[in-house]
């Protein structure tokens, strides 16, 4: 059943906006380092089936089908999922699945609609997800209903394979830095058992200010199972 979604209407609209406009700076023009380096330690099987909630037109996806697996992605902006395949120079199909549109070429999977409408049967049976930018493009309080729906939409032995982006408290110790994210944690320790893979620190100048020191971000890889 899908559930009621606590978005608003403003939250789509300007996402559907930033889409129109190609105010994308979210988007990365090349595949995640990250992904590249610490997927294979899944070892999932080819054909495995992968889940990219949040998907934009990122080309981690590409990299993931090109690794084998089938790849479904859920996206709000149509004009996101065209520009996907046409940048790619593939030629989808278009279906419509409930409430979605469903655009497929080969591997690569797109629903275009809201993710908070997805249901079990829209996606099939998920054992992988895969998030950038996804749970933390939600603003806060919207964070909960999205773990929440992740947990509704893929099965009891589900793996997350979680990356973020965190910016370091300016008066945090290494080791805080270093540790799991305290809103990963109250977000997903009910449900899942949550290891940290890897983390970089990256001083960046501060974009505000050429003055002010640099601004330490902290790349964090995790994954979590489903228990
Ligand atoms: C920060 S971007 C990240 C995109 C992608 N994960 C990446 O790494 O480039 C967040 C994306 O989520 C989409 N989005 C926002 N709310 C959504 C919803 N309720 N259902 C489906 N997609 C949504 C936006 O249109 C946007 O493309």
């Amino acid at each position: 059943m899908p559930f009621s979604s606590p978005r608003t209407d403003q939250d789509d609209h300007l996402w559907l906006e930033c889409w129109r406009e190609q105010r994308t700076d979210f988007h990365q023009p090349v595949v995640n380092p990250l992904l590249s380096r610490f997927w294979p330690a899944l070892e999932l099987a080819r054909g495995s089936r992968v889940f990219v909630p949040l998907c934009g037109k990122s080309l981690d996806m590409l990299w993931l089908a090109q690794q084998g697996h089938e790849v479904i992605g859920v996206e709000l902006s149509p004009v996101a999922v065209s520009d996907f395949f046409r940048e790619r120079g593939l030629q989808p199909t278009q279906k419509q699945v409930g409430d979605f549109t469903l655009w497929r070429a080969g591997k690569l999977s797109i629903l275009c609609g809201d993710f908070f409408a997805l249901t079990r049967d829209d996606l099939g049976e998920l054992d992988t997800v895969y998030d950038r930018a996804a749970l933390t493009a939600l603003p806060e309080n919207i964070r909960e209903l999205y773990v929440a729906q992740l947990q509704r939409l893929v099965s009891k032995t589900a793996t997350v394979f979680l990356l973020t982006v965190e910016d370091a408290a300016a008066d945090a110790t290494t080791a805080q830095a270093n540790g799991i994210d305290d809103e990963i944690k109250a977000l997903y320790s009910t449900g899942f058992d949550i290891e940290l893979t890897f983390v970089e620190s990256v001083f960046e100048a501060d974009p505000e200010s050429a003055s002010l020191p640099d601004i330490r971000a902290e790349y964090k890889v995790y994954r979590l199972s489903c228990r």
